[in-house]
């Protein structure tokens, strides 16, 4: 069986890298990981979490556990078999918009490292529509369900962003098990905007239109809890399957020594980005799927959110941090906490607290 180095070396020599070198650094091993079958089945082994309490049925399909990747870790969806292998119940590509996009220049990531937190201002740096989409056809059948996330080009203006949705939509549909409308990343000037009811409605009119593909909508963790909870039930009474919150933040005030551009994420972000979950959750829980994500790292932290009403949280800063084995700790975290509890599967945890 091939060796998988630990992580307590790996990490520090990553760490010596600027945060994007080393995510380049480490998408690459990814790569490398899953064009080779026997690396695939010797990273199961060690990361896969085999456990029928955590498993459920989403999206119309079997995820295996409700530990999943957030957006923005593979925009492409180049290492999806690889972080697969990783022990991800699900992983969500992008943001993908129509053309591709360079972001804004670099320096554009930044660890915060004593807070475990970090700041990016990547701005959709992705290959865009047409490239995701040959991957996307190649990959079938992924090997976890896949969510896509779309986003509008930073050229396009307000006024003709459902266009791009719609471009996306349509692309994506029949390549993936859900789809996310993001509204809601700080790095695309404007876009923000859109966390409106007029666009919400018009963007889900059209995508329940093209699909019956679940589509969600990402929001930010900035909005006032009044005005979340509007937006995210306007967006289930126009047609959308479910909520993902959060995004990152652009409340600087959260960590002395932020930057004062991009959007903060991990330690910092978890009790704005749980609060917003929780009253989105106190009134959609039971009408819609509520995705949870924002500072989540360990297996308490995502048995509050199960609680709360999550289905499904979504992890990205916490893996940066604690490396390859996350998802298995976060599991098996759980599945301790649902032993202590006496509960024998999900069903008993998900929305147990409302
Ligand atoms: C470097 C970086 C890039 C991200 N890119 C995206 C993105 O393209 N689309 C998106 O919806 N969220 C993106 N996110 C936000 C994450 O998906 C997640 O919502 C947020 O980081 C909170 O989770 P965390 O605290 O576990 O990191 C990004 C986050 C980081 C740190």
């Amino acid at each position: 069986m091939p060796a998988v180095p630990a992580w307590s070396i790996v990490r520090p020599l990553l760490f010596r890298l600027d945060p994007e070198t080393a995510h380049g650094a480490a998408m690459a091993a990814l790569r490398t990981a899953q064009a080779l079958p026997p690396v695939v089945s010797a990273l199961r082994r060690r990361f896969l979490v085999e456990a029928p309490a955590l498993r459920q049925t989403l999206f119309g399909r079997e995820l295996l556990n409700p530990v999943g990747l957030a957006a923005g870790f593979d925009k492409d969806a180049v290492a999806v078999r690889g972080l697969a292998a990783l022990g991800f119940g699900c992983i969500e590509a992008g943001t993908v918009t129509p053309k591709p996009q360079a972001g804004n220049p670099r320096p554009r990531l930044f660890r915060h490292s004593s807070a475990e937190s970090l700041q990016n201002a990547m701005g959709f740096n992705n290959a865009g529509l047409a490239a995701v989409r040959e991957r996307l056809l190649r990959l079938r059948p992924a090997p976890v369900p896949l969510g896509v996330n779309v986003g509008k080009n930073k050229a396009t203006p307000a006024d003709e962003a459902v266009a791009d949705y719609e471009l996306l939509i349509h692309a994506f549909a029949g390549l993936c098990d859900y789809l996310v409308v993001n509204v809601s990343s700080p790095n695309t000037p404007g876009l923000r905007d859109l966390q409106n009811e007029g666009f919400l409605r018009a963007v889900l009119r059209m995508a329940t239109g093209i699909t019956g593909r679940p589509v969600l909508v990402k929001i930010a963790p900035d909005l006032e809890e009044a005005d979340a909870v509007r937006l995210a039930e306007v967006a289930v009474d126009s047609g959308a399957a479910g909520v993902v919150a959060t995004n990152t933040t652009n409340d600087y005030a959260l960590l002395p020594g932020a930057k004062d551009f991009g959007g903060l994420s991990g330690a910092v972000l978890r009790e704005k980005s749980f609060r917003i979950f929780d009253a989105v959750a106190r009134r959609l829980f039971g009408r819609a799927v509520l995705i949870s994500a924002g500072g989540i790292g360990s297996g308490a932290e995502a048995y509050r959110r199960l609680q709360a009403g999550a289905s499904l949280v979504q992890v990205y800063t916490a893996f940066v941090y604690g490396g390859p084995g996350l998802p298995r700790r976060i599991n098996e975290e759980l599945l301790e906490l649902m032993e202590r509890d006496g509960a024998k599967g999900l069903g008993e945890v998900i929305g147990a607290a409302r």
